[in-house]
Formats: structure tokens, C-alpha cells, sequence
């Protein structure tokens, strides 16, 4: 039907004779000439009708078309007057002698342009027309060639692609699960899998060496712009591995993976202990395009009788380079979304090192410019910088000045958006104490192995054992997470325990696991990547929304299949399932 697509015409091809398909994205009519924008999924191509040179019945057919109408166009590649250096077939046009129109169209509810005037949920509903804009187009081109790199990494390296069921059981994974009540077995139910975590294992003990899956997972939780109900990982899993094996192997996939796609050649990665990252950037996905880390003011606040440094376990602050030249008004500013943003701390000290020499404060009371000036000292500030202060015990001020940091970069505009800074977090603690239940519960998941060393902690105070696990952040996003797994049946059931399972429960929800783990199962380990968050970061973006093809909203809905739905009386009674709609 066409002999180009929209995209990719230039002045090689002048007076060549080309038929182009694709919608109308806007017509402008100066009376004696018209311009048509004609757009497809590689571009849009300019098509110029006149009264001199074509004839009266075209014009006649354009009278009828409107945006959005599919047509299909025959003309000659000219040289435009006006150039438009922006798109590549800015310089020709097309002089139509043909048109043909394929499909009509309604008036679209929204302008299908990059500056669209349909708002979100709009453009949701209406989302086939949305993947019409080059935006989201755009996103789904490059997310198609980010799947393609990494099967051909893979395929390279010798790992298997390996589907694994949808329809499985609840595994305990943090979040809950999606439920499938089965027909053919009333009263029993299916989950749809967090991830593939124990098939993955399973296959490795089924002596596959080396798997990978590009592979949907369901998590029932709250969402957030990196964050839905539905997601793909690139999963992964190798026998006969340690944490240095996986994390070399691994590194490479993202090195190449930014090579091939963006040309971009990334550093080494470096490794931060999860200890380490929480003390210096007070997050566990520490963004490191820029510095600006925590430091600990204990050696030069205690011991000075004063009660609120005597008071907390830890007192830390932060400098901001050339800091001080933030008005009163932006200080108080930073310190109300301290209060009221999700940290919900209790607000923050300051002192500000004025180029001039002078020092103000707001704990002018508490300590002289002798004291401050020590303060500078331990930051290696200078005069001219801005040093805020929380003091608290735990983990608090630590995570309250990581969100204050990364709040006052995007505000002085620190970060440095077009770079890519990817590193490792490792040697987490293998369990998390929920402060208010007071329940232990795995950090990562209960399959992760202690650190050898550590087993012996198990019984007496497994709080103190650390994990094999390792994360890859990148510009403080978690793009992936793995561990090396236990493959000793007995420390495997023994974590369940810890985790407060009865062996009737364990043998219950994991029995096969425990089962296989003692048929010979080898040392592995491995990791999965967000695919979804890895390609919006790609594309410099955060909120993964705009890089699925198809995506839930801030609800988990689906508003254009007008998914979830209530389904009919007839399909319950099959299910065995009622429904209590008070
Ligand atoms: P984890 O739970 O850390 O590990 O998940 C791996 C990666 O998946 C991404 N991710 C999500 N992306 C979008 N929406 C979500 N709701 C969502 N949840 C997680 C993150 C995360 O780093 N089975 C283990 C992996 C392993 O041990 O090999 C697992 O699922 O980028």
C-alpha cells in the first residue's frame, strides 16, 4: 500500500514518485494551498496541495477529511520553502496527485501532538490514541529494542528462556497476592506469581544452568509512579555462582545494555554495604549524581551538656555547598516539607557560613562560631555553605536527611539528569523488624542464604545475621535485586522458623521446595530487574506508566476495558463464590 513510511523521506529522494499511508495529525488551509501533516509510527511528512498543481476533485475529497482520518497519499518529493530542521523530512514535501481516503475518523477527545491537551485519565481511556503521539510511541519503540538487546544478551550467554506458570500458589513476597478462584476445584484458589522466585530455583535444581525470563509479575499493592500491579522483571538464576559471580555477569548485562542502546559506556559499578549507603546517603537506593552526604556530628556535639545532642543517639547533618545564599524564606520553606511531606520529621537546625564571615543560625543559642566552625571542619565546608542539622535515634535522622537531601538537589538543581551513576548495595540484614507488630520478616525473601559466617547467629540473635543480597540502584532507583539462594534443606527450613512458621505451615506452603532442595540442589543464586523501571530510567524518565503499552492508573484500573469488573451471577454460582454487597 505505500512505498515509504512517514518517517523517513528526505532531499536524496526529491522528484521521486511515493505513496505514504497514516493519519491526519492537522490541516492548515490558506485558501489557495493546503498543508497536510501526515503521521505514522516512524514520523510525519509534510503534504502540500495548490491550486495550480492539483486538480479540483482532491481538493474536493480534502473538504471531507478531518484529524485522525486515515488516508493514503501519492505525490512527488519536493523541496519545501520553509524548512523545519526538527523532524527528519523537514526539508521536502510532497505535492499530492493522489488521494485516498482509508478510514474516516471521530473527532479524537484530544489532540494526538506531543503538547496534547488531554489530561491523564483522558488520555488513558483513549489510550490507543495516546500510543499514536510520538511520546508514548517513542517509549514503546525504545522498550521493544531494550527487550531485543537483552535476549541477545542472554541468548550470547548462554542462558535459557524458560516460561514458568502463571496460575501457582500464594507465596509470601511482602506485597499480596492476586487470587484466581478455580472452577474445577470449588473452594480452591490460584495466585498469579510475585515473581517466579521458586520455579526459577527449581529449574536449577532441574539442572538447568543458567535461566532467564522476561516475565510478567502480579503484586497487590499501593501504587506509585514506579510502582504497578502488574510489571515485568528480567529474571534470572545460575547454578555453581557466588555473590561475585552474579554480580559481575550482571554488571556487564547493564554495561552493554547501555552501550547498545544508548551508546552510553558506564563505569565500574561501586559497592556500598546497605550499612554503609543508610550512614552516608540515608537510603538503601542512594541517588549518587551527586554528593552531598551525611555526617556525624556526635564527636563534635556530645559532651557539651546540651540536652538535645546529650538526648539522641545520633546527630547528623548535611552541608549544601554555596548554600547560604538560601533566603530565610527558602530555609523555612525546606523545613514545612520536612514536616508535612511523607518523612513527617520534626523539622530541622541550621546554620548558614556567610561569605562575609559571619555565621547565623538557628541554634545560635545552643552553640558559638567556635563550635560551628568545628562543625564546618567535620563537613569540610566552607564559608559560603549551608549546613542543616537533625538530631534523633535509629534510623530516623538518618532517613529523614536522605529525603531532605535528595529534596534540596531537585530544588538547587544538583543533579546532573543526563548522566546514569549505577551501583551496588549489598550486605543487608537478612531480617526486618516491623516495629509495630513487632514481627520479623525476611528483607529480601526467605529463600535468600545468610552470609556464611553468620549461620551460627541464627539461633541466638539472628537479628545480627547478614544477608548474601545484593541491589543494583541506579540514580537512586531500585532497578534489581537477587541473592544468593540456600540450598541446604536444613537451613532453609530453619529460617522459616525464625520467621515464625509452624513446620505443619512451612511443609504446607513450601514442601516442595524443602522437598527438592533435598535431592542434590546446587549452589545458586541470581537476580531480577524492573524492566519497566529500568526502560522509563533509560529514557530519563521515573513514573513507568508512559513506557507500558497498556497500563493500570493510580487505582489499578484499566479504565479503557473498564478492568477490574464485576462479573454475572451465573459465572459466580460456576465459581462457587458469592458476593456480600452491603
Ligand atoms: P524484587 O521484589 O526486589 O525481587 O523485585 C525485583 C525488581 O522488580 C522491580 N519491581 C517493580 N517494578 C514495578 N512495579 C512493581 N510493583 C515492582 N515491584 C518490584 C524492581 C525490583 O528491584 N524474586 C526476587 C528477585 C531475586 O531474588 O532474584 C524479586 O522479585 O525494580
Amino acid at each position: 500500500m505505500r512505498t515509504h513510511n512517514c518517517g523517513e523521506l528526505n532531499i536524496n529522494n526529491l522528484n521521486e514518485t511515493v505513496t505514504l499511508c497514516g493519519w491526519v495529525q492537522k490541516v492548515r488551509n490558506k485558501g489557495f494551498m493546503i498543508w497536510l501533516d501526515l503521521r505514522d509510527q516512524h514520523g510525519i511528512t509534510q503534504i502540500l496541495f495548490d491550486h495550480e498543481r492539483t486538480s479540483k476533485k482532491i481538493f474536493d475529497k480534502l473538504n471531507t477529511i478531518n484529524r485522525e482520518y486515515v488516508l493514503q497519499i501519492n505525490g512527488i518529493v519536493i523541496e519545501r520553502i520553509s524548512k523545519n530542521n526538527q523532524i527528519n523530512t523537514g526539508e521536502i514535501e510532497i505535492l499530492a496527485q493522489k488521494i485516498n481516503i482509508l478510514n474516516s475518523s471521530l473527532t479524537p477527545p484530544f489532540t494526538v501532538e506531543n503538547k496534547t491537551d488531554g489530561g491523564e485519565e483522558l488520555r488513558m481511556k483513549y489510550r490507543f490514541l495516546d500510543i499514536r503521539r510520538e511520546e508514548i510511541s517513542k517509549n514503546i519503540q525504545l522498550r521493544s529494542k531494550i527487550n531485543f538487546e537483552i535476549r541477545k544478551f542472554f541468548n550470547k550467554n548462554g542462558f535459557l528462556d524458560i516460561e514458568t506458570p502463571y496460575l501457582i500458589k500464594s507465596t509470601p513476597e511482602g506485597a499480596r497476592d492476586f487470587i484466581v478462584p478455580s472452577r474445577i476445584n470449588k473452594g480452591e484458589f490460584y495466585a498469579l506469581p510475585q515473581s517466579p522466585q521458586t520455579f526459577k530455583q527449581l529449574l536449577v535444581i532441574g539442572g538447568i544452568d543458567k535461566y532467564f525470563q522476561i516475565v510478567k509479575c502480579f503484586r497487590d499493592e499501593d501504587l506509585r509512579s514506579d510502582r504497578q500491579p502488574e510489571f515485568t522483571q528480567i529474571d534470572c538464576e545460575m547454578s555453581f555462582v557466588d555473590q561475585k559471580d552474579v554480580m559481575n555477569i550482571f554488571e556487564g548485562f547493564i554495561k552493554e545494555l547501555f552501550f547498545r542502546v544508548k551508546n552510553i559506556k558506564l563505569n565500574d559499578f561501586p559497592i556500598l554495604s546497605y550499612e554503609d549507603a543508610m550512614k552516608k546517603y540515608g537510603s538503601d537506593k542512594p541517588d549518587i549524581r551527586f554528593d552531598m552526604q551525611i555526617h556525624n556530628l556526635n564527636g563534635v556535639l556530645k559532651n557539651n551538656k546540651i540536652e538535645i545532642f546529650e538526648n539522641n543517639d545520633s546527630n547528623l547533618c548535611i552541608c549544601i555547598k554555596e548554600g547560604a545564599k538560601l533566603s530565610r524564606n527558602q530555609i523555612d520553606d525546606l523545613n514545612n516539607w520536612v514536616k508535612n511531606s511523607e518523612i513527617k520529621g520534626k523539622g530541622f537546625m541550621w546554620i548558614k557560613y556567610n561569605h562575609d564571615g559571619t555565621i547565623k543560625s538557628s541554634i545560635s543559642k545552643l552553640i558559638d562560631n567556635l563550635k560551628a566552625n568545628e562543625i564546618l571542619k567535620v563537613c569540610k565546608g566552607n564559608f559560603g555553605d549551608l549546613i542543616i542539622l537533625v538530631s534523633g535515634n535509629n534510623k530516623t535522622p538518618f532517613i529523614q536527611l536522605g529525603s531532605l537531601r535528595i529534596e534540596i538537589a531537585k530544588r538547587l538543581d544538583l543533579i546532573k539528569t543526563k548522566e546514569f551513576c549505577p551501583l551496588w548495595i549489598n550486605d543487608f540484614p537478612l531480617f526486618e523488624l516491623d516495629e509495630n507488630t513487632k514481627k520479623i520478616s525476611s528483607m529480601h525473601h526467605p529463600f535468600t542464604s545468610p552470609k556464611v559466617e553468620d549461620i551460627e547467629l541464627l539461633d541466638s540473635t539472628p537479628e545480627n545475621v547478614y544477608a548474601n543480597s545484593y541491589d543494583l540502584v541506579i540514580n537512586g532507583v531500585e532497578i534489581g535485586g537477587g541473592s544468593i539462594r540456600i540450598h541446604d534443606s536444613k537451613i532453609q527450613k530453619k529460617i522459616f522458623e525464625i520467621l515464625g512458621f509452624s513446620k505443619k505451615d512451612y511443609l504446607n506452603q513450601f514442601g516442595f521446595l524443602i522437598e527438592a532442595l533435598e535431592y542434590g540442589a546446587p549452589p545458586h543464586g541470581g537476580i531480577a530487574f524492573g524492566l519497566d523501571r529500568l526502560v522509563a530510567l533509560m529514557a530519563n524518565k521515573q513514573a513507568i506508566r508512559d513506557f507500558i503499552a497498556f497500563p493500570k492508573n493510580n487505582s489499578g484500573k484499566d479504565i479503557m476495558i473498564e478492568s477490574p469488573n464485576k462479573i454475572s451471577d451465573d459465572q459466580l454460582n460456576e465459581l462457587n463464590l458469592s458476593i456480600n454487597n452491603e
